[in-house]
């Protein structure tokens, strides 16, 4: 069967791809010539952000050797252009097409022997046992449609796994007000607002084609960027940046990128801010 032939019959199986066109040989996308790829676009940040923060180069190859993890990877568009770079690739999702998606694309590139690709919840423990150390952790996409329960413990299940030297990449909505707040203890309340994923009532099956969401929490809660911090501070993180050049721009103001380098928790001993930041947005006395 030609490539063109299986790749026809992955989106009659499975429908089409959604987010992630992929170049899987010249001119043969997973979408569509041209079709527009915000995930090569990140992917090309993510791999910009690794020369200052890992001094390694993609366009030098120098990549062989490093591990990534995508979380929450969907048709491994993103890990996949690590992995033509020479990473090592380990890609998580919840549902098993897009897995097959992204190991149709991975073979059709030549670069199985780089990439794994496992189908998990990142919200369950036994997950992370099998998956060891990581020079780059990335959370694109994801953390917006985890409950707040869900939050710290996959922060701390991230920051376990990114090594020392390594850094993690979350890339994710954000709040825009503090609407109302989840108490983790009484040193730490996360502010934000609630998210709609699914109408509780949903089938397997009707959670299982939205394929951008979560599958089993109906409601996802959005950090607003104090909390965001907090959180990240809170689950054995040292330092967090938010790049501001090389960035990507969404199409709204409260999706973005940090960067948080692991270390012991709060290890600078600054006081979390655990008010929902009163401060009005500009200086009070500017017309
Ligand atoms: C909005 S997509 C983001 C895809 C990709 N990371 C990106 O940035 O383009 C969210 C992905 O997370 C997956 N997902 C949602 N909840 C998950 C969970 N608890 N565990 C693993 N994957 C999950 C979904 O199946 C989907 O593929």
């Amino acid at each position: 069967m030609s490539l063109t032939s299986k790749l026809a019959d992955i989106r009659d199986r499975l429908g089409p791809w959604t987010a992630h066109n992929i170049e899987i040989a010249p001119g043969l996308f997973t979408i569509s010539p041209g079709a527009p790829d915000r995930a090569q676009q990140r992917a090309a940040l993510y791999s910009n952000l690794c020369k200052t923060f890992l001094r390694r180069d993609l366009f030098n190859r120098t990549f062989i050797r490093m591990r990534v993890l995508d979380l929450g990877c969907l048709e491994g568009g993103i890990g996949l252009t690590f992995g033509l770079k020479g990473a090592n690739v380990v890609g998580v999702d919840i549902r098993k097409g897009h897995l097959e998606k992204a190991e149709f694309a991975a073979k059709a590139l030549g670069i199985t022997n780089r990439c794994k690709w496992i189908l998990g919840d990142v919200t369950h423990g036994g997950l992370w046992e099998q998956l060891g150390k990581f020079d780059l952790v990335i959370c694109s996409g994801l953390l917006y449609h985890l409950d707040a329960a869900d939050l710290i413990p996959l922060l701390r299940r991230m920051s376990r796994a990114c090594k020392s030297s390594g850094f993690t990449l979350i890339d994710t909505n954000i709040a825009p007000e503090p609407k109302s707040y989840y108490e983790i203890n009484d040193q730490l309340r996360l502010w934000g607002c609630h998210w709609k994923e699914h109408d509780p009532q949903k089938t397997y099956q009707e959670r299982l084609v939205s394929g951008w969401s979560s599958f089993h929490n109906n409601q996802a809660f959005w950090l607003t960027e104090r909390s965001l911090i907090n959180a990240i501070v809170a689950s054995g993180y040292e330092k967090v940046f938010k790049p501001l050049y090389p960035y990507h721009e969404w199409g709204h103001q409260t999706r973005d990128v940090w960067i948080a380098l692991p270390g012991k928790d709060n290890i600078l001993k600054l006081p979390l801010r655990l008010d929902p930041d009163p401060r009005p947005w500009a200086h009070p006395a500017l017309e």
